[in-house]
């Protein structure tokens, strides 16, 4: 495994994150694995090196968190645990969701409950809330790290002008600030490249893409998106904008270059996303042991300039996706 040091964290974390939002229950959604069937895809990870993971306290409605904090029992100290927090959790309460410091705090409170940990490596909040002023939130995260309730700040999907402002907001009060961004990015989604990635290069800000995958339309042929329980039935990866643009072509290049280097399309994709400067670990999802290897495996492909610039030629600017 590689690890790399994740932006002004100091955390070493390894260049493969593992993404936990396909643990949780089918119930939430139908691809998403129970946690007997999550476990050994947790505990092979850790076996490859992986040291990082990612979840959220939405993702099957707290069940992935529960799930995460189980499979690292005894072992937490040496794992670098990232969550987040955002959208609303209870349908009947409308504080269960956004930044508020009354949501932030129970949320969290709750996060770290269904986790099994006092303090978490790494707190980000989902999106960007238009209702609460970013100081109140930037105060109510410094706090939590004041309470030892959290190590460090993280955001994820939104403008840059806003993750400006957040960060301007805590250095003009002293406040810890958000470390890492977690964004959409992948050979089918660079809208990132034009202000957010290089903002966050220049800042020191630790990059941690998710879906490099494209939820999957980047790890097998066009005509098979469909061939997959979740190809089938993830209507998010219908709403983002993978087949507009020249993603079919994109596609296509993934799987040439993939059988001249004897890789999986997969491999290629995910190689890509660590080719680029400004990436630390990119989440991969997935629900099979084989898949994880194979993703991690992609750590050792090398791609030329050349086949860099190949893969990239076709991209179409593609319309916003992941905020509004
Ligand atoms: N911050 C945010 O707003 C946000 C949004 C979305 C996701 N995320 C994070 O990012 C993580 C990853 O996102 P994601 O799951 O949407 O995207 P992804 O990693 O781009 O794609 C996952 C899909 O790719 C397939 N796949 C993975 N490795 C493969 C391989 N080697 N060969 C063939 N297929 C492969 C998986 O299928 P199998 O299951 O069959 O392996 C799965 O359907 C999530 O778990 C979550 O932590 C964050």
């Amino acid at each position: 495994m590689e690890y790399t040091t994740l932006g002004q964290t100091g955390m070493e974390v390894s260049r493969i994150c593992l993404g936990c939002m396909s643990f949780g229950t089918p119930d939430w959604r139908e691809w998403v694995l129970d946690e007997a069937e999550s476990q050994p895809i947790i505990e092979r990870a850790i076996d490859l090196g992986i040291n990082f993971f990612d979840t959220a306290n939405m993702y099957s409605e707290g069940e992935s968190e529960r799930i995460v904090g189980n499979a690292l029992e005894g072992r937490r100290d040496e794992m670098v645990v990232a969550t987040k927090g955002y959208f609303q959790m209870d349908d009947d309460d409308p504080n269960s969701g956004g930044l508020s410091r009354k949501a932030i705090e129970q949320e969290l409170d709750a996060s770290r409950e269904r986790l099994g940990m006092d303090t978490i490596d790494l707190y980000q909040i989902h999106r960007w809330d238009e209702d609460t002023p970013i100081e109140q939130t930037m105060r109510a995260l410094d706090d939590a790290v004041r309470r030892e309730k959290v190590r460090y700040l993280g955001a994820s999907s939104m403008w840059t002008h806003q993750f400006a402002e957040a960060l301007h907001t805590s250095e003009r009060l002293g406040l810890d600030q958000f470390l890492t961004m977690q964004n959409h990015y992948s050979l089918l989604y660079r809208e990132e490249e034009r202000e957010m990635l290089p903002y966050c290069q220049k800042q020191d800000i630790g990059v941690i893409p998710w879906s490099p995958l494209a939820r999957g339309y980047l790890a097998r042929p066009h005509e098979e998106f469909d061939a997959t329980t979740r190809g089938e039935s993830d209507d998010y990866a219908k709403e983002h904008p993978y087949f507009e643009g020249n993603g079919q072509e994109i596609n296509e290049r993934v799987q040439e270059l993939a059988d001249q280097k004897d890789a999986t399309m997969a491999q290629i994709a995910l190689s890509w996303v660590l080719h680029k400067d400004w990436v630390d670990a990119p989440i991969v999802g997935t629900t099979s042991v084989e898949h994880l290897e194979d993703a991690v495996a992609a750590l050792d492909i090398s791609l030329s300039d050349s086949d860099i610039e190949w893969l990239e030629e076709p991209y179409e600017p593609v319309s916003v996706s992941g905020h509004e």
